[in-house]
């Protein structure tokens, strides 16, 4: 039994799938609260001086699948440098974890402005994964004509989910498009480099076959912080602007460090 903190409810890891040597998924089964595709919790475990080592961690599962299974699918890269990504690394099934108690983020399809058909989902690495639970919503097939889910990765064998990208498109049809960026190989069926060079020349878009319209797309940015900033930098330079709620936009984000 792992020791309770306040906040915090525990788990067992109930399955881990390793994509790479450092890149794995994890399930952990537990008594969790609800949560809404597109959020985020914390996982947690005791350093050798017991003290809680927190950090925030994407849902990849649906919540109609954790109703389910009671299991929360979390895509996670270890840093060996850090301080919990290299301990989730090395918990095998049945071990126990920390989990807190309630999800939370905006970057949810109920924060997208209801005039936008055509949507954007820019990821590097891990930040794939909130987007694989938002593209499992139920309503998503009604609100958009045209989905298009990117993420640049530095290897191929660092592209995850593959068969999870080829049941979107069994069930999209044309309306939806996977592009995969590799930037450190050069990968048949890839775009090379990275997103913000990619949006700003046009072959982002013309790997996905539209040219996006102010009036009707909606762009989330997730993941690596510069990749953010500076595909933020892009998208004004193409005359799309932040969306606020006060002041809507064409383009929002979330940053994993
Ligand atoms: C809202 C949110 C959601 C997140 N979701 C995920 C997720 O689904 N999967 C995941 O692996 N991480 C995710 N992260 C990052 C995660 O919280 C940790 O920061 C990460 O696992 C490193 O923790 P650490 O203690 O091992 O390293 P630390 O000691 O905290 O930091 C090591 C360094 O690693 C880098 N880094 C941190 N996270 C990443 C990352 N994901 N990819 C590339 N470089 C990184 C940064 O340069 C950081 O300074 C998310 C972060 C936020 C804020
Ligand atoms: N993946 C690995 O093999 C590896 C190896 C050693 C350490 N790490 C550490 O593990 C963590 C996760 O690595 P990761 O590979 O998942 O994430 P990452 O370093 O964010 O790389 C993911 C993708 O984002 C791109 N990218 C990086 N900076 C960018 C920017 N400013 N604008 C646009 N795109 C940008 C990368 O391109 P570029 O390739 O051009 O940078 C790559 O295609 C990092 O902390 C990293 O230091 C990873």
């Amino acid at each position: 039994m792992i020791k309770p903190y306040a906040g915090f409810i525990s788990g067992k890891v109930a399955d881990k799938f390793d994509w790479t040597e450092r890149l794995f998924s994890l399930r952990i089964r537990g008594m969790f609260s609800p949560y809404i595709a597109g959020q985020f919790v914390k996982l947690a475990l005791y350093d050798e001086q017991g003290e809680l080592i927190r950090r925030a961690y994407s849902i990849v599962n649906h919540p109609n699948d954790f109703e389910q299974t009671n299991e929360l699918e979390f895509l996670i890269i270890a840093d060996a440098t850090g301080q919990l990504s290299p301990r989730l690394q090395q918990l095998q099934i049945g071990d126990d974890i920390l989990i807190s108690d309630t999800a939370a983020g905006f970057m949810t399809l109920d924060e997208i402005p209801h005039a936008a058909s055509e949507l954007w989902l820019l990821s590097t690495g891990t930040a794939i994964g909130p987007y694989l639970a938002m593209l499992d919503q139920p309503e998503i097939s009604q609100r958009f004509e045209k989905i298009i889910l990117v993420n640049a990765t530095r290897t191929q064998a660092e592209q995850s989910y593959p068969e999870k990208i080829q049941e979107f498109k069994a069930k999209f049809g044309a309306r939806f498009t996977y592009v995969p960026v590799i930037s450190r190989e050069s990968v048949r069926g890839a775009l090379s480099g990275r997103i913000p060079l990619l949006l700003e020349s046009g072959s982002l878009f013309q790997a996905a076959g539209c040219q996006p319209d102010s009036s009707s797309c909606f762009f989330y940015l997730c993941g690596n912080p510069a990749m953010v900033k500076e595909s933020s930098e892009s998208l004004n330079k193409l005359g799309f602007t932040k969306h606020l709620r006060r002041k809507p936009g064409q383009f929002s984000s979330e940053n994993y460090w």
